[in-house]
């Protein structure tokens, strides 16, 4: 299989390229790739699958910073949705699959169980609202697509949005520098490791029907229950307090629960996500030979 990846030297980018090893893989994205692309220039993403002819395009590309997407909307739309429109019509054009990714911040307040991918969808954020805008118009231009929504990603690669640090060496960069460390119990939602949703995306890819998928890792956990997690995990002795979103206030808003169900995946069968906790042990031993152990936190 011939797979075009765009966004490529991202988090999630880098972890799916290795997913598809034993394939002929192509990678594009802003910068430090092999293929320098900006998926809003129409002319070039044209040009690239017009000639490259894959079989499948994955788009991990977006504007995420969600404060930014706030400060620019039409960035977060001309990115998020405009150009994933053009992308999905050349890729139909071209006879590729587009497996796209997005986001559970496509879901807004109210929620008490994990949302299916029948559940209307309600962003709070213009990052949301233009992931979603993405989903819509992708549906319509490109039949064989797969949207793929996941949720609280970490890696071993920098999220290059968010500025470097996941979640995970946030924490413990914290309990290395601070007495106590204090996160937020009220927000719900599903961590999710790259590796893992990376080889969920070649499944999906390969094997799946077209249509929308709900893939994260199995299970739910507060930002609190995470930390604590991880602090265990890594038997780090750090005094964690509890906190409330209103404790750190801005003025993004965001989802209080934001837990994905794994339906469609699970009803066909396709469904290799790890619970979160074990996604997050098969990340930690990586990482702390790589990071923690040598002090760069
Ligand atoms: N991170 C999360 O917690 C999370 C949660 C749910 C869903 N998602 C979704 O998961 C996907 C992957 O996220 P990630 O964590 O891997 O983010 P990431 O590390 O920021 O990777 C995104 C990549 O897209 C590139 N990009 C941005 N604008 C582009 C453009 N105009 N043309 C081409 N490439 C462009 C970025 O390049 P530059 O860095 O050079 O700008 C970056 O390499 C995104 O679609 C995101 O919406 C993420």
């Amino acid at each position: 299989m011939k797979v075009l990846i765009i966004g490529a030297a991202g988090q999630l980018g880098v972890d799916v390229a290795r997913a598809f090893d034993g394939c002929e893989v192509h990678c594009a994205d802003l910068a430090d790739t092999p293929i320098a692309l900006d998926i809003t220039d129409y002319e070039a993403v044209r040009l690239l699958v017009g000639n490259l002819a894959p079989d499948c395009v994955i788009n991990t590309s977006a504007f995420h910073n969600v404060p930014k997407c706030e400060e620019k909307p039409a960035m977060a739309y001309a990115v998020n949705a405009t150009a994933v429109q053009r992308l999905a019509a050349v890729c139909h054009e071209a006879g590729a699959r587009l497996v796209h990714i997005s986001t559970d911040y496509v879901f807004g307040y109210g929620g008490t169980r994990p949302y299916a991918e029948e559940d209307p969808p309600a962003p709070l954020s213009t990052y949301g609202a233009s992931k979603l805008a993405g989903e819509h118009l992708i549906a319509a231009e490109c039949p064989d697509h797969c949207i793929v929504r996941s949720s609280g990603l970490y890696g071993h690669a920098p999220c290059r949005a968010k500025g470097g640090k996941n979640f995970v060496q946030t924490m413990l960069h914290l309990a290395a520098t601070r007495p106590e460390v204090k996160v937020v119990t009220d927000e719900i939602l599903t961590p999710t490791y790259t590796v893992a949703l990376a080889k969920q995306i070649r499944v999906i890819a390969e094997k799946a029907e077209p249509g929308l998928y709900h893939a994260t890792c199995n299970g739910q956990c507060s930002w609190h229950e995470f930390a604590r997690a991880i602090f265990e995990e890594t038997n780090t002795d750090v005094t964690l307090k509890e906190a409330t979103s209103a404790d750190f206030p801005s003025p993004v808003k965001r989802p209080s629960y934001s837990v994905l169900e794994n339906k469609h995946l699970q009803a066909q069968g396709l469904d290799i996500m790890p619970p979160w906790r074990e996604g997050l042990r098969e990340y930690l031993p990586v990482n702390m030979a790589g990071e923690l152990l040598n002090h760069t936190l």
